[in-house]
């Protein structure tokens, strides 16, 4: 279980001390406040779960506590201690948003029966958190997220794919979202109530590919001890997604092409012919194009799969999608970890900007994450994004081919002598150039 760290706020400092002594014996965290304005202070740099607050203080009193806490984040408990018979105030609290209250004299043994009520309350928070973040990775049909034109074309593409049968095969790097567009588009075609099979064809040894496909009876070889239904028979009605389709070995491209236009196959080890009716998406992060040239992919396959081309652009070309996925992220992690984190600061934006992504969304993804996790402050920093200033460009935008050449050489130049811990020597054979030119040009670039 998660232990909850607390904030005591209390103008009364021997009231506090016994309170928080008790509190921190729990096994809880706890800090303190003698007053309402130093106690929010704090909260804006710090996190913590819950804040217990006298009720009567000099300066703020408790219910303002209570409406900045909720101001400052409402996720952030807030349990009033009140005088004696004082139950309007108690009631009001309530109204306002409070978790629960405590009437002075304080009963210790109530204090704690409460903390636990909240702490396991938590931790049930924050494990459905985790469990709708599981969902909404297994479905994220709803979620695609972008405002960018080029991608405003895909999904106006997928679109249109979505109610016809046409095989569609989706390219584009790693971490471009092709699996999701899979998903979006089975979730929007008729055949949505019918299972989607995601089947990575990189992933499934070269011997295996007939049996995981078409299924086999008990007993078509040794080992086969019970009959095991395919993904062909599996995704009938439904969407079968190849995902690296490009690594689908030569010999078994023949036998698949051959189902997919017949629309039946056989299992290992029966005569009996069944028929499917199922959908084929393809994915492949590969130029499959150039595998066909090579003879590495039968072109009569790739033909029958690439009906309607779907090509997600790398992030690095539709970069004004990243200040939303950012946004999207940050409010998907700051739920999950639950974090106080609001929003991305100009600058960590800049640099984003800059970045070129060679894992696209799925990199962006996983430096958000990190950075809500990392961050101490309410807005994501520079310094939370973890990209090395060596893998930002240092481009201008000048169009002007003499000044990107020079950038561009300044740059090779600081990644060499990186390289070569400063010795310009090496780094001047590295280059290829003289000692006498790798020294002019660090004068002049600065470096
Ligand atoms: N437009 C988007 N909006 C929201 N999330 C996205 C978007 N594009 C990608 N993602 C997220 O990025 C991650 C990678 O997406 P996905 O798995 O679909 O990529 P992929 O192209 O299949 O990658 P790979 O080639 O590595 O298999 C996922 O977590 C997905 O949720
Ligand atoms: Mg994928």
């Amino acid at each position: 279980m998660n232990l909850l760290s607390v904030l005591l706020i209390d103008d009364n400092e021997s009231q506090l001390e016994v309170l928080a002594g008790f509190i921190q014996k729990l096994g809880f965290r706890v800090a303190t406040a003698n007053s309402g304005e130093s106690g929010t202070c704090y909260l804006q740099n710090n996190y913590i779960d819950l804040v217990i607050t006298d009720f009567k203080m000099p300066g703020i009193n408790g219910i303002q506590v209570l409406e900045q806490v909720k101001a400052i984040n409402p996720d952030i408990e807030v349990m009033l201690i009140t005088a004696f018979g004082t139950i309007e105030d108690s009631v009001e609290a309530m109204k306002k948003g409070a978790w629960d209250y405590l009437s002075k004299p304080i009963d210790l043994e109530e204090l704690k029966i409460k903390l636990h009520k909240l702490a396991n309350y938590k931790n049930l928070q924050k494990e459905n958190a985790i469990l709708q973040a599981r969902i909404d990775n297994k479905f994220p049909t709803t979620k695609m997220v972008y405002k960018s034109r080029a991608m405003d074309e895909v999904m106006n593409l997928v679109a249109r794919v979505c109610d016809s049968n046409v095989s569609v095969l989706i390219t584009g790097e790693s971490g471009t979202g092709k699996e999701m567009i899979a998903r979006a588009i089975h979730h929007s075609s008729l055949r949505a109530n019918h299972p989607f099979i995601p089947v990575n064809c990189a992933a499934i040894p070269e011997s295996l590919f007939e049996s995981e496909f078409f299924g086999h009876e008990k007993g078509a070889f040794t080992g086969s001890i019970k009959r095991r239904l395919g993904h062909f028979e599996v995704s009938d009605k439904g969407t079968l997604f190849l995902d690296e389709v490009a690594d689908i070995p030569l010999n078994f491209q023949v036998k698949l092409l051959r189902a997919i236009q017949e629309k039946e196959f056989q299992r290992l080890g029966s005569s009996q012919f069944i028929q499917i009716d199922t959908r084929i998406i393809s994915a492949t992060n590969q130029n499959i194009e150039k595998l066909v040239k090579q003879g590495r992919f039968r072109s009569d396959l790739f033909f029958r799969l690439n009906v309607i081309p779907v090509v997600i652009p790398p992030l690095r070309d539709r970069k004004e999608d990243i200040h939303l996925l950012a946004e999207y992220f940050i409010e998907k992690y700051r739920k999950i970890n639950n974090r106080s984190i609001e929003s991305i600061s100009k600058e960590a934006l800049d640099k984003l900007t800059k970045y070129h992504f060679p894992g696209n969304v799925r990199e962006l993804e996983n430096l958000i994450e990190r950075a809500v996790i990392l961050s101490r402050n309410t807005h994501i920093q520079k310094e939370d994004i973890a990209i090395s200033d060596s893998d930002l460009p240092v481009f201008s935008t000048s169009t002007r081919l003499e000044e990107r050449v020079e950038e561009l050489e300044k740059q090779l130049i600081q990644k060499t002598l990186k390289k070569t811990g400063g010795n310009k020597t090496a780094a001047a054979k590295i280059l290829g150039i003289s000692e006498r030119v790798i020294r002019y040009k660090i004068k002049k670039y600065n470096i």
